[in-house]
């Protein structure tokens, strides 16, 4: 699992605003969301569809992937809604937000989602899957939106700044920069080249330039995401007994190996948040067991261990009450668990959940 946060401000001149509010209306008649636009960046925990159309294993656009959800299977890797659909449902949005792929016009005003399944903050990461938009040019493609956010907006800088100023940024990636690289020795060579510290301090370092380049570009409230532990996620359980065996739900080698980025990730943003007066929001993972969920420990619909072995086959028979259940599948929560993760990111006034304000601070900041 994976999770996030963080964010700013800015003024607005009268002509701007009207200028924008047209465009507003013209993209949603009766849309008041408390952000003008949210943008998204992330992994499959958060893509909507945007791997749909290329060449990969990790890709969700079949049954039962999305059977709880409205218009069925679009690509996002759960039964119902992602953490970053909800919260869209919070911040007033009406309808989600739209993936990258296949958006155009105006209804890029409101925002757009880049999250692809399987992409981490390294270029090769998630490469054993097939293609995917890794993280550098998820950030690429934002900057090709805001150069058509110019031209819907009359090449007019200020209101183009003025806009992505008041909008909110959710960034939230890094999973499989251990899931599908640094943990799988066979296909990557990342584990022999660098030990965890380093190999954490590079990604850091990769991830600070992304995130500027994103303030660059106009991004100032931005919400960055932890990496979630996925030493208790049940792909991880199927793959080393240990845990069951010795009475705890999570591989605590794993544990130990994120806490150190968190650690760092902590670092940098408080260092952002100094030099770029950005204001930040940070969601630590989850406590364990989340007791309103009966199982903890395996997906909802998979093969093998814990359900964990592999993702949701197409077709396959998934569990019936979904909403007893933490996990979709050997990765993914289900929609009953991201309706707790974007809850707390949204309001929670917890430390360990959002740092130092939450989405809903964020979005009035
Ligand atoms: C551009 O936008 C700014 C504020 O957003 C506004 O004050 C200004 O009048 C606009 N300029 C033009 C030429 O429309």
């Amino acid at each position: 699992m994976g999770f996030l946060g963080n964010m700013t401000v800015a003024a607005a001149a009268a002509a701007a605003l009207l200028a924008l509010a047209t465009f507003e209306i013209a993209a949603c008649s009766t849309e008041s969301p408390q952000v003008p636009c949210f943008f998204i960046f992330g992994d499959s925990l958060v893509d909507n569809g945007n791997n749909n159309g290329i060449l990969t294993l990790a890709r969700a656009n079949y049954l039962p992937y999305g059977v709880d959800f409205p218009d069925g299977a679009t690509g996002r890797f759960t039964n119902g809604r992602t953490t970053v659909d909800i919260l869209a449902e919070l911040l007033g949005f009406q309808g989600f937000i739209r993936p990258y792929e296949g958006t155009r016009g105006a209804a890029i005003l409101r925002g757009l989602n880049y999250a692809s399944g399987a992409s981490g903050i390294r270029e090769e990461s998630g490469s054993n899957l097939g293609a995917h938009i890794p993280m550098g040019e998820q950030v690429q493609r934002f900057r090709g939106t805001v150069r058509q956010i110019g031209r819907l907006l009359r090449g007019n800088q200020t209101a183009v700044n003025e806009l992505l100023g008041r909008c909110i940024f959710y960034a939230a990636i890094g999973s499989n920069d251990y899931l599908n690289n640094y943990f799988m020795p066979d296909s990557y060579s990342t584990s022999a080249d660098y030990d965890p510290k380093t190999y954490a301090a590079l990604l850091i370092q990769d991830y600070t330039r992304q995130l500027t380049a994103l303030y660059d570009t106009g991004a100032r409230k931005v919400a960055v995401g932890a990496v979630g532990q996925i030493g208790c996620i049940p792909y991880q359980l199927a793959r080393y007994d240990g845990a069951a065996a010795n009475g705890s739900r999570c591989n605590e080698r794993i544990l130990l190996l994120l806490l150190l980025l968190l650690l760092l990730l902590l670092l940098l943003l408080l260092l952002l948040l100094l030099l770029l007066l950005l204001l930040l929001l940070l969601l630590l993972p989850p406590p364990p067991p989340p007791q309103r969920f009966d199982v903890i420990d395996k997906g909802c619909c998979g093969v093998g261990r814990n359900n964990g072995q592999i993702t949701c086959l197409p077709l396959q028979q998934p569990c019936d009450d979904r909403s007893k259940y933490l996990f979709w599948d050997a990765f993914h929560p289900t929609d009953a668990a991201n309706v707790v993760l974007a809850g707390k990111a949204f309001n929670s006034t917890a430390r360990s959940d959002a740092y130092p304000r939450n989405i809903q601070q964020l979005a009035a900041a």
